[in-house]
Formats: structure tokens, C-alpha cells, sequence
């Protein structure tokens, strides 16, 4: 078991996010799998995080990615077996890193046992109740219950056709037909996430990733809307909240300091009531993620959730990139934000994708992300400065966002683009050579292999490592308090902040969001993002963190 660090260790973690399906293909089917992650593990030893979470590799219809689960308590096959999920979480704790799943609560797999249970009983019976299924409206109900639309775009209602052959009731689904919601107000559905955290936990994980987090409780009278909008109650008072208790009582049924990070999309203060003591532990600070390349945004996003947080005694869970947005090399390239939920529409910026650009700006907010207190979250390829891969042909995309939306949106499989790993040539040693891989990988990516980053001390990958190795030496970068210094002159377009916790030394971090140089601090530059001249100012689009002359 991991042992180095001390009690609540995921409040200062940082966790690495592994997309199975994209990380490396041990059997030479061109899709990645449980033995591939195990025996790439030491390239996550070597970067220097802490943990690693995976997105779901449970067995799926694979209609969104995994993210539509027909059992939660075992392996897909195209991702291997229990027994090599057990290999893996045994190879990882050996090094000293643990390991988090994603539970999915909100809906499963229309090819669940629990949803073709639905198809096979009729209007009334126990086994709808677990679900959202209702009678349409109109004559011959032909009309669904509500004017609700599914945040992949479309009706959120789709019809059932009862065991006669007659068209029946409707069900519910926030996301895809292929995905039904669970009504969580059924306790059945409680005792069997219950289940689902054992089955898991005996298994020796050390938390859980909670998708789509927020969602579980709907206005169940089910009111019309305009423009379909989900009624989803949140606040405070909402039974979304006595779930997350439950659920934490059964996390603190086990010994090690289990845990949970939940994703919701919600405002600062909503959030944070996700964090209450008795509830989850981390929450993914998602505006910081979806913020443009702007001081005053990332001030803003930084700030505000800080102080939200702190009115609960939580961390703040820092996030850049996952699978489910554009990277942020490609984001930032074009100073873009984004907006709306996986099918992300974005505002802002010249709309001129200069990938160098991208670059600087990635690289530096990184090093800003990592200097910042609290829990942080990588996604694979970040680590290497992969842009979004945003010219896939038509015919490879698989995101249900594609089809559902007309093809008016791409989806999200340009964040999924399997890693290259080494060599010249696609399948860069992601997959045995001459695989064809699940996406294709771009030829230019031939100059971002782990292989020749590993090679050049400038490259991002030895960014990363320096900056988490920095992270671990210096406790005011990872924990403590965050206070915004002045500009060196006004107008200066960066963000100077100095850091400090107790047991450590004072720091400041130093990010330029302009072209032109800025001046730093007298003292000394322990990392930055661009190569700063000894006595010259930090370059444009860079972060620096200096340990400033006199503390
Ligand atoms: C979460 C996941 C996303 C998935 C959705 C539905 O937001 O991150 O990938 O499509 O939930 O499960």
C-alpha cells in the first residue's frame, strides 16, 4: 500500500487521469487496455504524481465511451479482466500510487439487467420504478412527458415498446437513449451503489472519480421548460445531498483514507455544498477549466472558489484538461472559453489556432495549476503537450455529441487520440507496429512521443516532472495561502502571487499574460515555464516561480 504520505493524503494529491481506452494496447487490437496501464506505470513514477485515476473500463455497449455501464462490478473484455485490474492496483500500490474508478450513478447501459427488466414488465411494475419511466401525454400518449432535451443533444424522453409490440410508456435519459436515468429516490438504487463502492473498495481502491455528480435528484413533476432546460435541484435542501452522506458513510466504513472527487458543473457555492464534512471529499473545480487565457478570468475563478471551499474546510480540485474538452494547448491557442457541456461551444479570442502559441500558454498555466493549494488533476497527453486532434475524418468520430447533434458538433474524441508513446510513425508504440489505432494519431505527433520529450530537457513532459517534483519539495506550493501582489506597473497584463504555508518558505509565482516581457522578483527562479536570461524578465504567455530575495 502507498505509505508515504500522512492521513487525508488526496488533499494535496496529484492525480493522474488515465482514458484506458487510449493509453496503451498490450494485446495489438489498436484500443488500450488494464495490462497496457500496467506496464506503463513507471512512466507515471517518473513524472511524480501521486495517483491515478481511470475512466471506465466496465463492461459497455461502449455507446459513450464506457460512460453507458451494463455491470459496474466487473472488466470489459476488450480492457481485460478482474484479475488484471487486480494486477494493476497491486503494480501501482507497489510503486507507491494509488488508484481511483469512476462510478457512474446517475444512468447505466440501456443493456443493463435493471433496464431490460423495463422492456419486459409492464406500466407499474417494481422493476420501472427504479428507473423514470412515465405515460406521454396527449392522445395515446404519444407525447413525452415533458419538454426536457438531453444535454447530447435531442429529446430526453425516448418510448418505450411494451412486451406486446404496442408503443408504451417513456423513460428518461439526461444524456443518451442508450443511457437511462436511475431514480435514486427508489432505495434500491442506494443499497446498489452501496454494493457497487464495496465490490470496489474490497478490491483495494482508494477512491472514486463520481460522474455527472449533481444530477441524481430531477424535478419529478416533471415541469416544462423553455428551451427544454433539465430542472435538476441541488441547493442545499435537495435529497441530491443526503445520497452523498450515504455514500460517505460507506467510504468511511474502510480503513486508508478512501475518498471521493465529484464532477459538477455547478456555481462555486454550489459546489462547495458537495463538500460539506459529511459529504464528498473533492469536487473538480470545472470553471477554472473552462476559463479563457486571461488574468482576470483565471483571477477570478481562482479567488472565488478558494473562498468557497474554505467555508467547508475543503481543498480545491485544480483541472485543466479531461476527457470531455478540447486540450488546453489547442484552447489556449486560440483564447477561446468554453462554454456549455460536452458539446463545447466557446467564445472569445482571435480564433487563430497558432499551436505554439497554444503552447507557451498551456505550459504556463500548468505551472500556475501546480503552485496552486489544494488537489490537482492531469489528463494523459497533457504531460506532452498534445493539441486537440481537431481534423479526425467523419467516420472515426464515435461521440454520441457527432450524431446527436447532426454532426453541427465534433464531440469530444479529439481529447482520445491514443498517446504515442515512441517512434517515427503512427501507431507510435501505442499499439504493436502496423496497428491500425481506435482514432489515428496524427504523423506530427512523431515530435511528441514520450520517447523524444524524455530526451530534451525543454521538452513539456521534463516541465511537468520539474514542476511536480518542485511541488513535493516545497510545501507553500501545494498547500497554504494565496495573496495577489501588485502589478510592477499598472496595466501590466500577468498575475503575481505569493505563496506560503506553514513549514515552507515563501514563493512567488509569476504569470505573464502578455507578449512583452514583465520584470520578476530580485531573488531566485526556481522553475519556469520559458527559459528566463539570468537578470532578464520572464517571457511572454510563461509562469515563474521565484524564491524571492528577503522572504
Ligand atoms: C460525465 C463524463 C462524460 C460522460 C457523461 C455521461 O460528464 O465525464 O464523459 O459522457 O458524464 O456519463
Amino acid at each position: 500500500m502507498p505509505g508515504k504520505q500522512g492521513a487525508e493524503w488526496w488533499r494535496e494529491a496529484v492525480v493522474y487521469q488515465v482514458y484506458p481506452r487510449s493509453f496503451a494496447d498490450s494485446d495489438g487490437d489498436g484500443e488500450g487496455d488494464l495490462r497496457g496501464v500496467v506496464a506503463h506505470l513507471d512512466h507515471l513514477v517518473s513524472l511524480g504524481v501521486d495517483a491515478l485515476w481511470l475512466n471506465p473500463f466496465y463492461p459497455s455497449p461502449g455507446v459513450d465511451g464506457g460512460y453507458d455501464i451494463a455491470d459496474h462490478c466487473d472488466v470489459d473484455p476488450r480492457y481485460g479482466t478482474l484479475a488484471d485490474f487486480d494486477t494493476l492496483v497491486t503494480a501501482a500500490h507497489a510503486r507507491g500510487l494509488r488508484v481511483i474508478v469512476d462510478v457512474v450513478p446517475n444512468h447505466v447501459s440501456d443493456a443493463h439487467p435493471w433496464f431490460r427488466a423495463v422492456l419486459a414488465s409492464g406500466p407499474g411494475s417494481p422493476e420501472r420504478a427504479r428507473f423514470h419511466v412515465r405515460p406521454g401525454r396527449g392522445p395515446d400518449g404519444a407525447e413525452p412527458p415533458s419538454t426536457w432535451t438531453s444535454v447530447f443533444g435531442g429529446p430526453s424522453w425516448t418510448r418505450i415498446t411494451e412486451p406486446d409490440g404496442t408503443p408504451g410508456e417513456w423513460y428518461y435519459h439526461l444524456f443518451a437513449p442508450e443511457q437511462p436515468d436511475l431514480n435514486w429516490k427508489n432505495p434500491e438504487v442506494l443499497a446498489e451503489f452501496a454494493r457497487v463502492l464495496r465490490f470496489w473498495l474490497d478490491r483495494g481502491v482508494d477512491g472514486f472519480r463520481v460522474d455527472a455528480a449533481d444530477a441524481l435528484i430531477k424535478d419529478t413533476t416533471w415541469p416544462d421548460t423553455p428551451g427544454g432546460w433539465p430542472v435538476i435541484p441541488k441547493d442545499a435542501s435537495s435529497p441530491v445531498h443526503e445520497v452523498y452522506r450515504a455514500l460517505r458513510r460507506v467510504l468511511d466504513s474502510y480503513p486508508g483514507d478512501r475518498m471521493a472527487v465529484v464532477e459538477t458543473g455547478a456555481p462555486d457555492d454550489v459546489v462547495a455544498l458537495f463538500l460539506r464534512p459529511d459529504e464528498m471529499h473533492l469536487a473538480f473545480n470545472l470553471r477554472f477549466a473552462k476559463a479563457a487565457w486571461d488574468a482576470g478570468e483565471l483571477q477570478a475563478a481562482i479567488t472565488e472558489s478558494l473562498a468557497a471551499n474554505a467555508a467547508m474546510g475543503a481543498p480545491v480540485t485544480w483541472v485543466l484538461d479531461n476527457h470531455d474538452n478540447p486540450r488546453s494547448v489547442t484552447r489556449f491557442a486560440a483564447g477561446i472559453r468554453l462554454e456549455g457541456d460536452y458539446a463545447p461551444t466557446s467564445t472569445g479570442g482571435d480564433g487563430v489556432a497558432d499551436l505554439a502559441r497554444g503552447l507557451r500558454r498551456a505550459r504556463a498555466a500548468a505551472l500556475l495549476m501546480l503552485a496552486l493549494p489544494g488537489a490537482a488533476y492531469l489528463y494523459q497527453g497533457q504531460e506532452l503537450g498534445l493539441p486537440n486532434v481537431d481534423d479526425l475524418p467523419d467516420e472515426a468520430l464515435q461521440d454520441p455529441v457527432f450524431r446527436r447533434s447532426g454532426g453541427t458538433e465534433r464531440g469530444r474524441d479529439g481529447c482520445r487520440v491514443p498517446l504515442p508513446w515512441r517512434g517515427e510513425v503512427p501507431p507510435f508504440g501505442f499499439s504493436p507496429d502496423g496497428v491500425a489505432t481506435w482514432l489515428p494519431q496524427p504523423p506530427a505527433w512523431r515530435d511528441l512521443t514520450v520517447a523524444t520529450q524524455e530526451a530534451d530537457p525543454s521538452s513539456t513532459l521534463w516541465l511537468f516532472r520539474r514542476a511536480l517534483a518542485l511541488r513535493r519539495a516545497e510545501p507553500s506550493l501545494r498547500r497554504g495561502t494565496v495573496a495577489w501582489l501588485e502589478p510592477s506597473s499598472p496595466g501590466e497584463d500577468a498575475l503575481r502571487l505569493r505563496r506560503k504555508a506553514g513549514g515552507g518558505r515563501a514563493l512567488v509565482v509569476v504569470v505573464n499574460f502578455g507578449v512583452e516581457p514583465v520584470p520578476l522578483p530580485a531573488g531566485e527562479v526556481l522553475l519556469a515555464s520559458a527559459p528566463v536570461a539570468v537578470g532578464g524578465g520572464l517571457p511572454g504567455e510563461a509562469t515563474a516561480v521565484v524564491v524571492p530575495a528577503g522572504g
